[in-house]
Parts: structure tokens; sequence; C-alpha cells
């Protein structure tokens, strides 16, 4: 017996001790020491022997076992200073870290941060829609006529279901009417889709910022009052801003907003087209008819809305010539914003 464990002790020392790895020595100390093991098997037969031998039969397995325990914890130890030894070597301080290239954010992204941000110091929040929509949310809700041009498919992708991609973030204006009453203070960034052919002012896949304010006694000097802070805050305190008379099917009276040419401020240029005005947004005062078809009262609250390009707007920010410059993703335009 005591044999028996002597021999294990001498096998286990020289396994133990050309072992080379932790990985390797968890699976001498399972072999060894562990549920499984010989020694394990050994107090299994305690029973089998004569009680008086019993009390040194079982010191002597104890020793045993300390003893591999001694000379495993003694290994690893070992081991791992090596292992620490080696890495040290290796490290070198003084030489140059390694340089990992670093991403940026996309312009049209950081314009749309921007111009939230602009809004959200003004008191709005930003509400969000869904891109795939219903002709309701895109086009009845907002008082457009059946034979409106915009539901043509030539303008319009529709999906094999009956719903389309949403065409303007108007759709926003009806969701949050439907959700919330007045007051209401949002805008809506996000992607829009329109049957057009990719140029340099035109692409299938583009971005609105949508603004809607509902409450007892809004003007239209108070849209063109926030509109022109919002311009000032994103092209410089001298911008001017005008209003044109325009058509929308959801406002009532509905303009154009310009401002003064960011590249030639006002004077006239190439960009300007020699106007020294570049046209922002679409806006005007919510028609009565949307209020009635949302069941807001109408007599009690006026609103107004708009609704401008980010693409375009980027484009004057950073002086881009091409929209598609914006959709390319070529790394070489793109690091020039990171
Ligand atoms: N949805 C319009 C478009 O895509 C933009 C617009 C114009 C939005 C006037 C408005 C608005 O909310 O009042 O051309």
């Amino acid at each position: 017996m005591q044999l028996q464990l002597e021999e294990l002790i001498v096998k286990a020392k020289q396994e133990i001790g050309q072992c080379s790895n932790l990985s390797e020595l968890a699976n001498l100390k399972a072999q060894y020491v562990g549920k499984k093991s010989e020694l394990n098997n050994l107090f299994g037969k305690l029973k089998d022997i004569p009680a008086e031998e019993r009390p040194a039969f079982g010191q002597a397995v104890n020793r045993a076992r300390n003893k591999l325990e001694e000379l495993i914890d003694g290994r690893e130890t070992e081991l791992r200073n090596s292992i620490w030894n080696q890495t040290k070597q290796g490290l070198d301080l003084t030489m140059p870290g390694t340089a990992y290239p670093r991403g940026g954010l996309h312009p049209l992204t950081k314009v749309m941060r921007e111009i939230e941000d602009v809004f959200i110091g003004m008191g709005f929040a930003i509400a969000e829609g869904f891109d795939i929509e219903d002709e309701f949310h895109n086009f009845d809700a907002l008082n457009t006529p059946k034979d409106h041009p915009s539901r043509n498919l030539a303008d319009t992708f529709y999906l094999k279901d009956g719903n389309l991609l949403r065409t303007q973030t108007s759709t926003v204006q009806v969701r949050t009417m439907e959700k919330y009453p007045p007051p209401i203070r949002i805008i809506s960034p996000g992607r829009c889709y329109r049957n057009d052919k990719p140029d340099a002012s035109h692409s299938p896949v583009f971005h609105q910022v949508e603004g809607l304010v509902v409450d007892e006694g809004v003007t239209m000097a108070d849209m063109k009052d926030t509109l022109h802070r919002f311009a000032k805050s994103i092209f410089g305190n001298d911008v001017q801003v005008r209003l044109r008379p325009h058509f929308f099917p959801f406002t009532e009276p509905s303009v154009e907003m310009d401002m003064s040419c960011s590249v030639c401020g006002g004077k006239g240029c190439r960009v300007c087209k020699q106007s020294g005005w570049l046209e922002l947004c679409g806006a005007g005062m919510v028609d009565p008819n949307v209020f009635d078809i949302l069941k807001i009262d109408s007599e009690r609250y006026t609103g107004y809305a708009f609704g401008f390009g980010i693409d375009r707007i980027t484009m004057m920010k950073y002086n881009i010539p091409d929209l598609r410059i914006l959709y390319d993703n070529d790394l070489r335009v793109l690091r020039q914003f990171s």
C-alpha cells in the first residue's frame, strides 16, 4: 500500500516536472487529485480494510494527497513566473504605439444632430415615425387629394402589400397628432424615398426634418421667428430670411422660406444663380382640414409646420456641389469630416 503511494508520487513528480503549460497542468491536477483520481479511489477502499488499520491508511493517503498538491501548486507558480518574465522581456516600453484608424460621423449624421440640438434648445421634442407607411399617413390625413400627382407611381414607391415608402416626414405630424393632444412642439428627422433618378440634386433616398407646433394662439410670426432663429444657428447670425407664397395641401397659407446665400452672403453668385437667395424649407399654418381629420379642435388651436431637406442643408453648409457625393461613401471624402 505504502509502496503503491510512493510509486504514484514518483510518477507524478516526473510528469508534473515535465509539464510545460497551465492547461496541461490542470489535466494532471484532475488526474492526480481530482474526483476521479486514483487517490480518491483509494479512499473508497477504506471500508475493505480491517478497522485497526484504517487510521494509518487514511493518514497515508492524506499525506500523499498533500504532497501531490504541493507539487502541482509549486509547478503552477513556476509556470506563471516564467510567463510573466517572458512577457516582460518582450515588452519594449520605448516602442511607438500602434495607431488605430479612427472613424468619424457621416456629414449627414453630423448635420442632423446639429439640427436636433438647435431645436431641442428651443424646447422641441424629437418624434420618430416609420419609413414604411400607409396612404392615410402619407397622403389622406395630410389633406392630399386622391388625384394629386405626388401619389403617382412615378413619384412614390409602393410596396406589394399596398403600403409605401414615405415620401416626406410630414407623416410624423399625423402620427404625433393622433397620439398626443396640444400643446405639441416636435421635430422629426428621418429618411424619405421618392422615385427620382439620381442626379446632382436628386436621390431616391434623402433626408428631411419635419417640424410641428400646435397650441392656442400660434401665429405665422412665431413660425418665421423659429425658422429664422434656426437658420442663424446653423449658418451664422448674419443670415437673412424671406417668405414666398407657395402651396402645400396640408398647410394654409403655405410658404417657402429662402435664406440669404451662404456662399456669397446675398451679393449673388453661381450657387444662388445670382439671386442672392437659397430655398431653405417649405412651411405654413396647419390646414384646419388636417386638424379636423385628426379630431383636434380647429376653432381652439392653430399651428405651424415646416419641412426641410437635411441633404440640401449639408450641401450648403459644406459647399458640396453634388448630392451623390453624400451617398457614394468615398473614404477620401468622408475622411475630411472625421
Ligand atoms: N413635406 C413637404 C415636402 O416634402 C415639406 C413641407 C412643406 C413640410 C410644408 C411641411 C410644410 O410640414 O408645412 O416637400
